[in-house]
């Protein structure tokens, strides 16, 4: 399946390493460092090597490494203010945010940034996290619906001076947010982001999002929800974006690139990995048609929490330039990458990866 529309050159996303241990639930050296001054080092060297856009991750409390956490609206401000061009994309929960407020925070972030803030709205899988909060962990297709709400109610919000909704889960009454967000070309409020495959984030994600967030899969998997969503999308005379993630490894030759993959899952921290295993199958594994994420992850593929090695973009520069080319192909519009050595490994990727990347894609323009 290919996408319709003309494409636009693919965006870059990195995963803000906010939280301790990095990307992968493993022993390995990793130059990576949750800081500030490393994220905003990070973050300066992504916007002129290529990335468009900075994830962060939001974790309250540690389990399956992350010993230490930065809160994800506050590090993604930071970063946005020393930086120029790059978007930031604060991750954050319904149900622990009351929306009004968060649309505020988002709003002056928004004012602050020239229009660089954007929110990933995730609906949790970390039980723990929730009842150790003392908040209630709701039933999956609960935790979705109050998501759904939660989206329109930020972009009730944010575009209307008398914004008003009566959901099971927030209200608004005649309510004018001032300032609004930034007014951008091109898009009508800050991006909303979601991260999440079951059928029921599918359905959200056709109803109310700007971008559907995907763990790292096969082509195939990954064409396969793409095409759920946009059946969905369609019916509510919608088009939804879609961001798949990946975790990168690329070295001269593939097999020094192979070697470190080899070596990250046999240094994997075993315990962490089972016990991350066992809190996901929260997710989609809990619904009765059991797809979402982690639905059939492997031990292996759990060492790297979104499934990232699946997505195989381990090689040399052209191998995984041609791979990034065949997600493009089935509908990604953004990669989102994930690297051992972040500093080090962010720069290799705008200087060997992302000139053939933009080569391909200009020979596929030239096709049509
Ligand atoms: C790209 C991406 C980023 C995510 N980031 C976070 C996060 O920062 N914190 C979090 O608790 N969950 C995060 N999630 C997980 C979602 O909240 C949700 O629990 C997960 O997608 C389960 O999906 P499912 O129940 O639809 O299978 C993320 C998911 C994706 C795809």
């Amino acid at each position: 399946m290919s996408s319709p529309e003309p494409r636009e050159p693919l965006k870059f996303a990195y995963w803000v390493p906010n939280v301790s241990g990095g990307l992968v639930v493993s022993k390995i050296e990793q130059r990576t460092d949750w800081s500030l001054e490393y994220n905003v080092k990070l973050a300066q060297l992504a916007e002129v090597n290529g990335f468009d856009y900075a994830l962060s991750q939001v974790r309250y409390m540690a389990g399956y490494g992350a010993a230490y956490q930065h809160e994800s609206t506050s590090i993604s401000l930071a970063i946005a203010l020393a930086t120029q061009r790059l978007k930031v994309i604060a991750a954050v929960h319904p149900g622990l945010w009351q929306p009004g407020v968060l649309a505020k925070l988002v709003a002056s972030s928004d004012q602050y940034t020239g229009g660089r803030f954007c929110v990933n709205v995730v609906s949790g899988w970390f039980k723990d996290e929730f009842t150790k909060l003392g908040e209630p962990w709701l039933e999956h297709g609960e935790r979705y619906r109050r998501s759904e709400e939660f989206i329109r109610y930020l972009r009730e919000i944010w575009t209307n001076d008398h914004a008003e909704l009566n959901g099971d889960f927030y209200r608004l009454h005649d309510f004018d947010l001032k300032p609004k967000p930034v007014e951008v070309e091109g898009r009508a409020h800050p991006e909303i982001f979601m991260g999440g495959n079951s059928t029921d984030a599918r359905g959200m994600g056709g109803r109310v999002a700007d971008w559907y967030f995907m763990n790292g899969n096969t082509p195939d998997g990954i064409a396969e929800q793409v095409q759920d969503v946009r059946d969905v999308a369609t019916v509510h005379g919608r088009s939804v974006k879609f961001g798949v993630n990946g975790f990168m490894v690329a070295r001269d030759t593939d097999a020094e690139a192979y070697a470190v993959l080899d070596e990250i899952i046999a240094k994997a921290d075993v315990e962490a990995v089972e016990g991350f295993g066992s809190a996901v199958t929260q997710a989609g594994r809990s619904t009765g048609d059991k797809k979402g994420m982690w639905q059939d992850s492997e031990f292996k593929d759990l060492v790297q929490y979104n499934d990232g090695f699946r997505t195989g973009l381990v090689g040399t520069p052209e191998q995984i330039a041609r791979r990034i080319l065949e997600y493009k192909a089935v509908g990604a519009d953004l990669m989102l990458l994930g690297f051992l050595h972040f500093q080090e490994e962010v720069e290799y990727f705008g200087r060997e990866v992302l000139p053939i990347v933009r080569e391909l894609e200009a020979l596929e323009l030239e096709r049509v």
